[in-house]
């Protein structure tokens, strides 16, 4: 702020205060010392007014508020651009002098959190590093990497997948053995890492409405092993014939998916996000799906990313440790 407004917040400010410290001292010079059961003289209703001074606790309390006040705008920012003189703020507990984002020094909420960051990271960050060092089988044996990597993932990625891991619909379930992108650990942890969005086209245009009901009629009763329900007007080998032409590419000659792509495996009605019933399988191909698992490298960072991946991979790889961690 330039030197006009901060003059101008501080004069207003400091003004205030001593107004106030002004008015307090000067209206408590005109009181009565001691209480008494005079009234002031007017009545509101049969309500009336002794004339007795503030009680003396009441004054301190004001007093002690406004020196509160000048303390507060001595260490904290608040005069303009004063930044406050809070001693040793800029250290952290290990006396090493903290860089600011924004290149400043002394108290602010920014400053507050980084030095928070800052704490933290000087604590946990070896702990992260050296299960960060390990590979993924390795850590998701080790009970305290299973711990942090849980509580990671309640907080980041439960909303999405359920506080189980066994997703919803749209989510992948993430503690079985069916894997759109890969399960093993470099997969799991490019996935977490990078984030992944897949594309399924939508084919009601390409292949029309026939074509659809006749390839969704295929994956529901040759694929998946179902019978199709009365009155479907679908023919599953003509299905057959746009699938060996349309879907083949992506979704594999024997329909059990590319990883690659992101193509899931359609021989396991489990695996399917969005619904294997024959409407549903419908509405997918008609429509099309993108779905998308967004990228945490920025948020979380490499550390986090290797323990998220590590109790991921343990939720599919049975054997935990034994409940004797605690
Ligand atoms: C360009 C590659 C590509 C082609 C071609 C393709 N798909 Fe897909 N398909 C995908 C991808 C990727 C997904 C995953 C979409 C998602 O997760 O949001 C998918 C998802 C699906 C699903 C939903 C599975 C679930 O989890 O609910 C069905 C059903 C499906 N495809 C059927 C077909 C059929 C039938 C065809 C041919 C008409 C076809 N796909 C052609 C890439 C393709
Ligand atoms: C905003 C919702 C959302 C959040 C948050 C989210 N995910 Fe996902 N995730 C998805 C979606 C959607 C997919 C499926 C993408 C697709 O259609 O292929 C997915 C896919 C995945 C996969 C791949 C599954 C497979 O079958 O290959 C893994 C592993 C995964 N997520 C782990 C995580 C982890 C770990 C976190 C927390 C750091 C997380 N996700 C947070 C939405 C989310």
């Amino acid at each position: 702020m330039s030197t006009f407004w901060s003059l101008y917040v501080t004069v207003l400010t400091l003004g205030t205060i001593f107004a106030m410290g002004w008015l307090l001292i000067a209206t408590r010079k005109g009181q009565r010392a001691d209480t008494t059961d005079e009234t002031v003289g007017h009545s509101f209703d049969g309500i009336e007014e002794y004339d007795n001074p503030l009680p003396k606790w009441w004054f301190w309390l004001f007093i002690g508020t406004i020196i509160f006040a000048l303390g507060y705008l001595a260490f904290y920012p608040g005069l303009g651009n004063w930044k406050g003189l809070l001693p040793g703020y800029d250290y952290a507990d290990n006396e090493k002098k903290i860089q600011f984002s924004d290149g400043t020094t002394g108290w602010t909420g920014v400053h507050e959190w980084e030095k928070e960051m800052a704490r933290s990271e000087a604590r946990f960050g070896p702990i992260f590093a050296k299960f960060a060092a390990m590979p993924i089988e390795e850590v998701a044996k080790d009970p305290q990497a299973l711990k942090m990597g849980g509580r990671l993932f309640a907080s980041n990625c439960s909303v999405c997948h359920g506080s189980d891991a066994k997703g919803a619909y749209g989510f992948p379930n993430l503690t079985d053995a069916d894997w759109r992108w890969g399960g093993d650990p470099q997969s799991l942890k490019t996935t977490i890492m990078n984030g992944r969005h897949a594309v399924m086209p939508a084919w009601g245009a390409v292949i029309g409405d026939q074509g659809v009901r006749d390839v969704s009629a295929y994956v529901l009763t040759q694929l998946n092993g179902h019978t199709l329900p009365a009155g479907a007007n679908a023919d599953p080998a003509a299905g057959q014939k746009i699938y060996a032409t349309t879907c083949v590419a992506c979704h594999g000659p024997q329909g059990k998916g590319v990883a690659a792509l992101g193509a899931p495996d359609l021989t396991h009605p489990g695996a399917f996000i969005y619904g294997a019933s024959f409407a549903q399988l419908q509405q997918t191909i008609q429509y099309g799906r993108q779905g998308q698992m967004p990228a945490q490298a920025l948020l979380q960072g490499n550390d986090r990313v290797h323990l998220l991946a590590a109790y991921v991979y343990s939720l599919s790889h049975g054997d935990e440790p034994a409940a004797n961690s605690e």
